[in-house]
């Protein structure tokens, strides 16, 4: 039976908080897996939950969250209107980056969450997602650049809690967040020029019944 997107998501959350794939989840309160839209045109992928995430098994709902909303708002939108992940489901020991080993074992999660919710574009907050998709990339020279393929646009931004640290990066982040509604247009477009004609593959349809009879 078909299975519909919320339910199989709801699974891999399910299985996220059952997790021991690795050490993260010892001393944690809550796994995080993701939370949103799960028709979301827009998903966010960022580093791992913090604080205030493994308290309440949601993911930014800290400061960094907090900015994340703001960003979200000049651009008209609210965070129940996209999905907003992390690349570890579980909280790091005082918050310390990410271990190769655990981003590799949460990978599955992440990668079924892409596949399910099929996003227009998936915005990278910080070094660690964006290393998935833009492998030795640099943010200060990649970040605001888009990269498209057949199917959606990568793009990737400063960690929301990078600029809160260094508010130099505000007018930048500002800049790049404002373009998501234009990558939006160009993916919805670009996925519009390439899906199949109606009846492309198909036979032509039969004559009408007195024409062949002739
Ligand atoms: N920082 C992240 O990368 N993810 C969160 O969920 C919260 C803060």
């Amino acid at each position: 039976m078909d299975q519909s997107r919320a339910d199989i998501l709801a699974s891999i959350a399910a299985e996220v908080r059952a997790c021991k794939l690795c050490r993260l989840y010892q001393n944690t309160t809550n796994g995080v897996p993701g939370a949103g839209d799960p028709n979301a045109e827009i998903m966010f992928i960022g580093e791992g939950p913090g604080f205030h995430e493994d308290r309440q098994g949601l993911p930014f709902v800290g400061r960094s969250g907090d900015y994340l909303e703001k960003l979200l708002a000049m651009i008209n939108l609210q965070r129940a209107q996209v999905f907003i992940a992390n690349v570890v489901k579980h909280r790091p020991p005082e918050n310390r980056d990410p271990l190769p080993d655990e981003m590799a074992a949460c990978k599955p999660y992440l990668d079924k969450q892409v596949d399910v919710i099929d996003p227009l574009i998936i915005v990278t907050l910080g070094r660690f997602s964006m290393g998935r998709y833009f492998p030795g990339g640099k943010i200060t020279q990649i970040h605001g650049k888009p990269k498209f393929d057949d199917r959606r646009a990568y793009y990737p931004l400063f960690h929301p809690a990078a600029v809160l640290r260094n508010p130099n990066l505000e007018k930048e982040m500002e800049a790049d967040f404002k373009r998501l509604p234009e990558i939006l247009a160009q993916v919805k477009a670009l996925r519009a020029k390439s899906a199949p004609k109606p009846d492309s593959n198909q036979e032509p349809p039969p004559l009408p019944k007195q024409l062949s009879l002739f």
